[in-house]
């Protein structure tokens, strides 16, 4: 076990007031792992794929009640609601502790209590943080042990040393002789995802799905990271991390933050359709990085698997991710055929007949009802990846050349652009943001600004974090070696509504342009907005349709007026924490623009 006093006082605590029935603590092996899936596939929690098909894999069906993250239940509990900001829901510290306790109080009574040593990062890395979660469910210990470095070997080096304490619980207790159900949770009334940004820890209560319950992923590994990283000088993002290499055998690192649902794995492991370029992957989701000696910033991707979105994943749109998630992977809320796999719409091919759905009805098309609810996802080892990057878990990191931000805009911005400076990057960042229509998910329509992808996920006030941005550039050892930054935008479209760029593994021609930027071997033209490609330079070579290169990279400056109308609008919630030198920027593309 441990010696480690905090550690041993805090599960002391906490069986005290969940009062489980036993206590466990995970070692990490194999032979645990199965006895886990053993218990789930015989209480019904789980099935068994078939062996053939997907050796090694389980299928799980939650409650129709918990099927994603759920930001309008997500708290970050500062000593002042200001420093939440305006991005965030906000609870008094106190206040969040005393409602929960009163729910944790007994919510364990009938089942074990795991507890989960885990690293967010290779073992032993500067980069690197410990954290420990407790939890009641089977189906998070089995899914952090995926998506992370978890058991023994991280006992072991926490030592006497200090780490983040995760509480999760799924809130349902049994009374003695009740049958579990199959996805035991809490009403949706009931469930909170809470974070403690001063004291670092985390309390997460009623929901047993993806971000809410695997608490290294974005309660750890962005909000409460974000909040470290913010006191010690370094970067938590929600960023890709690829490594590209050219014909030359020269390779380059880029991170790149994208709204979620906007194919951040298809990029992470894009195959380029560019003859002798070659991309890997080193994450899909988190980013960590961190200033090295050399003066140049490294990255490590603190998770060890990928938790992605099965749905229109397919072998013609990622083979690397269906590759990625062939054996040894858990399966939630896609369908199950009746041959022991599952199907999902998008997979490339037709439903099996007699394929039961996520809510467990035999599947008919004239339902309307899909086989896979649309955030159904597999959680699969990284390291299954064909192109997972020789570096990924190098404790050192990868040294990044390009920050690459983008969303789902089908006009204005063009395919990609480059920044003068590090303060106009961080400008784009605080802009990003992806066209929601109204119907889809229940939000006004038009753009949604998600600056720098991290709106559900950045854990103290959005304003103070686009300082935290300017204030790296400032204190770069060396601001020569900073990151170039960049945005990418693969969805605009034509008048016809038709997209202008083909995507998925010719985004490689984009990258290359960036590449090329790098290298100072290509060349851009001057615009009101930032840098973009010079006529000619974007390798259009062996692709079989035309591309209107010029209507995807055009600068509009009506379209510019209006969004500049709307930049100003977004700013404006956040009052005086806006840095005033993203308020220059702001003024100096106005002025620009004008000048056009
Ligand atoms: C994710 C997300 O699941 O961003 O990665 O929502
Ligand atoms: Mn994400």
């Amino acid at each position: 076990m441990t010696k480690n006093e905090k550690l041993l006082r805090w599960v002391k605590e906490w069986t005290d007031l969940c009062q489980p029935e036993s206590v466990h603590w995970c070692d990490g092996s194999e032979e645990e792992n199965q006895l886990l899936l053993d218990i789930v596939v015989k209480n019904g929690s789980a099935v068994r794929l078939n062996g053939d098909k997907r050796p090694g894999c389980y299928y799980f069906q939650s409650d129709p009640s918990d099927v994603a993250r759920v930001e309008d239940r997500t708290y970050i509990c500062s000593e002042k609601k200001e420093d939440a900001g305006p991005t965030n829901n906000w609870k008094d510290p106190r206040e969040m502790k005393e409602t929960l306790r009163s729910l944790y109080k007994g919510c364990m009574k009938g089942r074990t209590m795991y507890i989960i040593p885990f690293s967010m990062g290779p073992l032993g890395s500067n980069i690197s943080h410990i954290g420990v979660e407790i939890t009641d469910s089977i189906y998070v210990v089995i899914n952090m042990r995926i998506m992370t470095r978890m058991g023994k070997a991280v006992l072991d080096i926490l030592d006497n040393n200090d780490f983040v304490p995760c509480v999760h619980s799924v809130g349902a207790p049994l009374r003695p002789g009740e049958t579990d159900k199959k996805w035991p949770c809490a009403p949706i009334e009931k469930k909170f995802i809470t974070h403690f940004p001063e004291t670092n820890e985390i309390w997460s209560y009623g929901s047993g799905y993806g971000g809410n319950a695997l608490l290294g992923k974005k309660c750890f590994a962005l909000r409460i990271a974000s909040n470290m990283a913010k006191r010690e000088g370094w970067l938590a993002e929600h960023m890709l991390i690829m490594g590209i290499t050219n014909p030359k055998g020269v390779k380059k690192y880029f991170a790149a933050a994208f709204p979620s649902a906007c194919g951040k794995t298809n990029l992470a492991m894009l195959i380029p359709t560019i003859p002798g370029w070659k991309v890997e992957c080193v994450g899909d989701d988190i980013a960590w990085m961190k200033f090295g000696k050399d003066g140049r910033l490294y990255a490590i991707n603190p998770e060890a698997g990928f938790f992605g979105v099965a749905p229109y994943t397919s072998m013609k749109t990622n083979p690397n991710a269906m590759l990625s998630c062939r054996e040894n992977t858990i399966f939630t809320n896609t369908g199950l055929t009746p041959d022991g796999d599952i199907w999902w719409e998008g997979i490339g091919y037709d439903v099996p007949a007699g394929t039961i759905t996520w809510t467990n009805e035999k599947y008919d098309a004239s339902s309307g009802k899909p086989a896979a609810h649309p955030n159904a996802r597999f959680t699969a080892p990284a390291k299954q990846c064909p192109v997972i990057d020789n570096d990924w878990e190098n404790p050192a990191g990868v040294p990044i050349s390009a920050i690459l931000f983008g969303g789902r805009r089908p006009d204005t911005l063009p395919l990609v652009y480059e920044s003068f400076d590090w303060n106009h990057g961080v400008f784009m960042g605080s802009i990003a943001g992806s066209e929601v229509t109204a119907a889809a998910i229940g939000l006004k329509a038009g753009v949604r600004r998600d600056p720098f992808a991290m709106l559900p996920f950045c854990g103290y006030h959005m304003g103070d974090y686009f300082k935290h941005w300017i204030k790296i550039g400032e204190n770069a050892p060396d601001k020569n070696k900073l990151p170039r930054i960049f945005n990418v935008n693969w969805f605009r479209k034509n008048s016809e509504g038709k997209y202008l760029w083909p995507g998925y593994g010719d985004n490689i021609r984009v990258l290359k342009w960036i590449f090329e930027r790098l290298e100072n071997s290509t060349s851009a033209d001057m615009t009101p907005i930032g840098l973009v490609p010079e006529k000619g330079t974007i390798d259009l070579e062996g692709l079989n349709e035309t591309i209107d290169v010029e209507g995807i990279i055009k600068i509009d400056k009506k379209e510019w007026q209006t969004e500049l109308e709307l930049i100003k609008t977004h700013y404006t919630i956040f009052g005086d924490r806006l840095p005033e030198e993203l308020s220059k920027q702001l003024a100096a593309l106005e002025t620009r623009l004008n000048n056009a």
